[in-house]
C-alpha cells in the first residue's frame, strides 16, 4: 500500500462521515421541499383573497378578505417557527425539551400534504416529563417517520402520533403508527441500513427514495441514549415507537463556593 493510501480505519471514518454529511443533505433537502408547498399553499390565499378584497367593495366582503389574510399570515408565521424553531433550543444542544409541543410544532409542517393525500391524523398527547434532546434532530426524526407512513399509505388512511411516559423504563415514548402497506419481515430487517429503500426515486412531492431516512433515525436516536423500534404487518400497516430517557435533576459535586448545582442529564433507558 502506497503511504498516501488511508488504513481501513481511516476509510471506515471518511465514509461515516460522507454519510452523515449525506443524510444531513436529505433531511434539508426534504424539509425545503415541505416548506416550499406549504408556503405556496399560504401565499395562493393571500394572493386570492386580496383580489377578493380588492373586487368587492362592501364591508362584509373586505372583512372576510382581511380575516382570510390574516389566518394564512399567521399559518406563515407558525411555518417559519417551526423550520427556525425561534421558540425552542435549535442549537447542536440537548436540553430539556417538552416533546409534546415539539410534535405540534412539528405536525404544522405536514398538515396540508396529510390532507392532500387524505389521511386522517389522530394525536395522543399524554402528560409527559421533559426530555433531554435536540430540538432539531428529534424534529427530524419526526418528519422523516411521517413522511414514510404517508408514502406507505398512498392514498387516504390513518396515522396516529402518541406521547406517553413509560414509567417503568424512566422513558417518554414517541409513537407513530400507520395502516399503510407494511414491511414483510425479510425487508424489515434492512430498514434502518443506509441507502435501502424500495422506493424508486423522490416522488411528486420531492420526499424519499434515498433510504437515509431511518438510517439518520437511528444515529440521532442513539446519539439521545434512546431505542427505536419497529412492529409491521403486511397489509395492516407499521409503528414505530421510540423511547428517550426523561430527564432527571441530578446533584452535581457542589462547587468550591459551597452551593449545589443541579444540571439536567438523561437517564440510560434500562429495557
Ligand atoms: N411506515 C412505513 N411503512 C412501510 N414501509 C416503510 C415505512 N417506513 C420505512 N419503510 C421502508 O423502509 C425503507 C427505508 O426507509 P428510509 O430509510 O426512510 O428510506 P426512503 O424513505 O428514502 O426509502 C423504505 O424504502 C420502505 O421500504
Ligand atoms: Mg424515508
Amino acid at each position: 500500500m502506497s503511504e498516501t493510501t488511508p488504513d481501513l480505519e481511516q476509510q471506515v471514518a471518511i465514509l461515516k462521515q460522507q454519510l452523515a454529511q449525506a443524510q444531513k443533505m436529505t433531511a434539508l433537502g426534504e424539509l425545503v421541499s415541505t416548506t416550499t408547498h406549504e408556503f405556496n399553499n399560504v401565499l395562493m390565499t393571500i394572493i386570492n383573497y386580496a383580489k377578493l378584497g380588492l373586487r368587492y367593495k362592501d364591508d362584509a366582503s373586505r372583512v372576510k378578505a382581511f380575516e382570510k389574510i390574516l389566518a394564512a399570515g399567521q399559518r406563515a408565521s407558525k411555518i417559519t417557527n417551526s423550520v427556525l424553531g425561534v421558540a425552542r433550543n435549535r442549537s447542536d444542544t440537548f436540553e430539556p425539551t417538552d416533546l409534546c409541543s415539539l410534535v405540534e410544532e412539528s405536525m404544522v409542517l405536514m398538515e396540508r400534504e396529510f390532507s392532500k393525500y387524505r389521511i386522517q391524523v389522530d394525536k395522543q398527547f399524554n402528560k409527559v416529563p421533559e426530555v433531554v434532546a435536540n430540538g432539531n434532530q428529534i424534529q427530524q426524526v419526526l418528519l422523516n417517520l411521517l413522511i414514510n407512513a404517508r408514502q406507505a399509505i398512498k392514498e387516504r388512511g390513518q396515522v396516529l402520533i402518541k406521547v406517553e411516559h413509560d414509567e417503568t423504563n424512566q422513558t417518554v415514548d414517541l409513537v407513530v403508527r400507520d395502516n399503510g402497506a407494511g414491511i414483510p419481515a425479510e425487508k424489515l430487517r434492512k430498514i434502518f441500513d443506509p441507502f435501502f429503500s424500495t422506493k424508486a426515486g423522490p416522488d411528486e412531492t420531492g420526499k424519499g427514495g434515498t433510504g437515509l431516512g431511518l438510517s439518520s433515525c437511528r444515529d440521532i436516536i442513539d446519539a439521545h441514549r434512546g431505542k427505536i423500534r419497529v412492529e409491521s404487518t403486511v397489509g395492516k400497516g407499521t409503528c414505530f415507537t421510540i423511547k428517550l430517557p426523561v430527564a432527571r435533576k441530578q446533584a452535581l459535586r457542589a462547587p468550591v463556593d459551597g452551593q449545589t448545582t443541579t444540571a439536567t442529564v438523561p437517564q440510560s433507558v434500562t429495557s
